[in-house]
C-alpha cells in the first residue's frame, strides 16, 4: 500500500498546484494533507475551496495555523513578541476572507490519523508531534534520537509522518521511521523548492519512505505575496524565494 503525504500549504496556490501534479504521477492508494492549508499566504479561501469542492478524495489532517484561524486566537492570546503580533494579527485577515461554511470545515478536520496495511504494522500521522498541535512542540532535525524518541517512544506505529517542520527529512529513531512531508508553500531548510513524502508498505514489517522536491519557477508568487493584504509580506516572500525562514534570530522550533 502506497501513501503520498502534504503539508503546510499556507494559502500558495501555485505551490500547491505544483506539488499536486507530482503527486498524481505517484498512483498512490491514499492521499494525506498533513494540515497548514492557511496562514502565511493570500490564497487561503481559494486553497480551502480547492479541496473542499474540487480534490475531494483526500484525508487531511488540521494544523496548529488553521486552529489560530478558526478558534480567534487573536481574541484570547496575549502577543509574545512583536512577531507573534504580526501573526496573531495575520490570522484575523486570513479569516476575513473565508466563509463560515468554510471555517465550519476547517474545525471538523481531524488531529491525527492511523493506518494498518497489515496486522501490527501501524503508520500514525499528525501535525507536529503525536500529543501537540505544534504551537508548544515539534520535531526538528536537530533532535537528538533521545529527545526524537521522548516524543514519540510510547507510540504504536513502524512509521510516522507529519509536517509543521518545513522541511523534509526522513530518520530512523530506534525501531521506527520518522517522515517529514513538508513544506509546500515555503521553506526553511534553505532548498526553496516545494515538498511532500511518499511511505510504501512493501510487506513483512518493511517500509519505503522518501521525500522528494517539485521543481517550478515560484518569482510571481513571491511578488504577489509582497503586494497583497498580507502586513510584511515581503517576509513571505523572502521565505519563497530563499528557502530559509525569513528571520533566522526568532526561528519557530
Ligand atoms: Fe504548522
Amino acid at each position: 500500500m502506497k501513501f503520498v503525504l502534504y503539508a503546510d500549504i499556507h494559502a500558495q496556490i501555485p505551490q500547491m498546484e505544483a506539488v499536486l501534479e507530482a503527486v498524481d504521477k505517484e498512483n498512490a492508494d491514499k492521499e494525506i494533507l498533513i494540515g497548514d492549508l492557511i496562514m502565511l499566504g493570500p490564497q487561503p479561501a481559494e486553497v480551502v475551496d480547492h479541496f473542499m469542492n474540487v480534490r475531494q478524495n483526500v484525508d487531511i489532517l488540521i494544523g496548529n495555523l488553521d486552529m489560530w484561524v478558526v478558534d480567534k486566537f487573536w481574541e484570547t492570546k496575549t502577543p509574545k513578541n512583536i512577531y507573534h503580533e504580526w501573526m496573531l494579527d495575520m490570522a484575523r485577515l486570513t479569516r476575513e476572507r473565508m466563509t463560515q461554511e468554510q471555517l465550519d470545515w476547517l474545525n471538523k478536520l481531524p488531529f491525527a490519523m492511523t493506518y494498518t496495511p497489515e496486522h501490527n504494522h501501524n503508520f500514525h500521522v499528525f501535525h507536529a508531534t503525536p500529543d501537540e498541535i505544534g504551537d508548544e512542540d515539534a520535531l526538528p532535525p536537530r533532535l537528538t534520537d533521545d529527545e526524537m524518541w521522548e516524543k514519540i517512544g510510547d507510540v504504536d506505529a513502524d512509521v510516522m509522518s507529519f509536517g509543521h517542520i518545513h522541511g523534509g527529512y526522513v530518520r530512523q529513531v530506534r525501531d521506527k521511521t520518522l517522515v517529514c512531508a513538508a513544506a509546500v508553500g515555503m521553506s526553511w531548510d534553505g532548498d526553496p523548492r516545494p515538498s511532500y513524502a511518499t511511505v510504501e508498505y512493501l510487506g513483512d514489517g518493511k517500509w519505503d519512505c522518501q521525500t522528494k522536491r517539485v521543481d517550478g519557477d515560484f518569482e510571481e508568487q513571491a511578488k504577489l505575496n509582497e503586494n497583497c493584504w498580507i502586513p510584511h509580506g515581503d517576509r513571505i516572500a523572502k521565505m519563497i524565494r530563499t528557502g530559509y525562514f525569513w528571520n533566522p534570530d526568532h526561528m519557530p522550533h
